[in-house]
């Protein structure tokens, strides 16, 4: 693993960037998986500047998202989907067709999953996948205790991640108790790997997985087995 610590927020969502950015001017055809809540937020709005600014194309790049809710709508302002368009696709030149998001509004969800790695497969495979880390310790939404040979699948969210992102809901109600997610497999499949971490209550969870044992109690503890993985934490999550 390599490790980056860097001053603050911002710092870190620009060297996210530049990361992203340089996977993409060498190869335009990169397929990115990427990751959504707070922690990215910075990074995309870096990436977008770097649109308008520096002439960066995403003409050509495919993306896949780590994961969705089970029930709610496309449009609704707490999905990903909805997240990803705003705050990054509609600000960018990405082919809407090279855009893949986990389809939670779908009948048959295990389907969805199975079609959902097969065009993944079909792609080549991820170059390089961007990570938040949860307070306990989950990448994507796979919660703890998750078997490291998941793939694609329907998860049940933890009452720790059902609390944590009820910030973004206005009852604690409202908040989806599943969801469709990568499985720690699809993750570790990806030829790179960005972890980003910012704030001191993600300190604990980053310095469990980089420390302590590999165990599906911490699933985020795997990527210490991936060969190409890059943590960018701010000094406030630093565990060194
Ligand atoms: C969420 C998402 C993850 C994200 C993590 C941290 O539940 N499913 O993909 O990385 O929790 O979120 P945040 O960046 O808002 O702290």
């Amino acid at each position: 693993m390599n490790f980056v610590v860097v001053k603050d927020y911002h710092e870190m969502s620009k060297r996210a960037a530049v990361i992203v950015a340089g996977q993409i001017y060498l190869k335009s055809k990169s397929v990115i998986g990427f990751a959504t809540g707070s922690t990215p937020m910075g990074m995309y709005r870096e990436l977008i500047s770097m649109y308008r600014e520096e002439k960066l194309s995403f003409s050509e790049m495919i993306t896949f998202n780590l994961d969705e809710y089970i029930g709610l709508a496309k449009e609704n302002t707490n999905s990903y989907h909805y997240y990803m368009m705003e705050n990054f696709f509609k600000h960018i030149d990405i082919e809407k067709e090279n855009i893949n998001m986990p389809n939670s509004n779908i009948e048959d969800i295990d389907k969805e999953c199975r079609g959902y790695e097969k065009k993944i497969a079909e792609t080549g495979g991820i170059d390089l996948q961007v990570l938040g880390i949860g307070k306990n310790g989950h990448i994507g939404f796979n919660e703890p205790n998750i078997s490291f040979e998941a793939t694609t699948h329907q998860v049940k969210l933890d009452e720790e991640t059902i609390l944590a992102n009820s910030r973004f809901f206005t009852n604690i109600e409202d908040v989806p108790r599943y969801a469709i997610s990568m499985g720690i497999q699809t993750i570790m499949f990806a030829r790179k790997i960005l972890l980003l971490a910012n704030g001191k209550e993600k300190a604990d969870a980053l310095c469990k997985a980089v420390t302590g044992p590999i165990t599906p109690d911490v699933p985020a503890s795997i990527l210490r087995l991936h060969k190409d993985v890059t943590v960018i934490m701010d000094e406030e999550a630093s565990f060194l």
